[in-house]
């Protein structure tokens, strides 16, 4: 097991479009001055389109010096060609996470983008028309392949990384009519049974930074708006005693 302190950065929501080269440059730079490893957690692109994640890691090789890890978000599928966006970020160094497990300096990481259906009570079931099953099937499979994930990590320090949030804590500023499209209580059940020691997501571009599962670990609402709102940086960096 580790025992120094690691420093995760992690940003979200970054939207890379055609014109966006230079945008996270000096961010980038600090980040790799001042942490071990960079999440991305989702949306790095506007489009999903080719171009953008071209323009994403052009900034990435000039800066980047650190380990980087990723999972896609919403936008990254928007065009259809979610494997050339991630074919270009693996060519620059980002491994995408999708079901995957990944060990980095003995902290584990597991990644999915994670889908909506809602929290609690209220979540969505699998109960009536096709494309409603359907739906909850997509939900489903993304809390499966988180759970897969995790299982194969033998790290004492396990992290999550996803897109979408496991807990509505942090999606409070958000409208409450999209609570049910940025997340999903199913997300959570692996994380607590796992005992991950932290976990990432993005999505939540007007939510709230920090809440807690219900058996208390930490979820860290990395979305670059959220967190330049509070803070002025499109980062945040979190420190790790595993
Ligand atoms: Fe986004
Ligand atoms: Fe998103």
């Amino acid at each position: 097991m580790a025992e120094r302190t690691h420093r995760i950065a992690a940003t979200a929501d970054i939207h890379y479009g055609k014109h966006s080269r230079g945008a996270l440059h000096d961010a980038f730079v600090e980040v790799s001055r001042s942490a071990d490893l960079l999440l991305f957690c989702g949306d790095l692109t506007d489009y999903g389109l080719p171009d953008e994640a071209e323009e994403l890691v052009a900034d990435i090789r000039a800066a980047v010096k650190i380990p980087m890890l990723a999972v896609l978000g919403n936008h990254d599928f928007e065009s259809g060609q979610s494997d050339l966006v991630c074919k270009i970020l693996d060519g620059a160094g980002v491994s995408v996470l999708d079901g995957e497990a990944i060990e980095i300096e003995g902290i584990g990481f597991a990644g999915v983008p994670g889908f909506g259906g809602g929290f609690g009570r209220r979540m969505l079931n699998a109960w009536g028309e096709p494309l409603i099953k359907q739906f909850v099937q997509e939900s489903i499979d993304h809390a499966v392949r988180l759970e897969q994930a995790l299982a194969k990590l033998q790290t004492d320090c396990k992290i999550a990384v996803l897109h979408y949030s496991p807990i509505r804590a942090t999606l409070e500023g958000e409208d409450p009519e999209i609570f049910a499209f940025l997340g999903s209580s199913r997300l959570e059940e692996p994380l607590n049974r796992f005992r991950v020691s932290a976990v990432f997501h993005g999505h939540a571009h007007n939510g709230i930074l920090d809440g807690a599962t219900a058996t208390g670990i930490p979820v860290y609402n990395v979305s670059a708006p959220a967190v330049q709102k509070k803070t002025g940086k499109p980062y945040r960096i979190i420190e790790l005693n595993p």
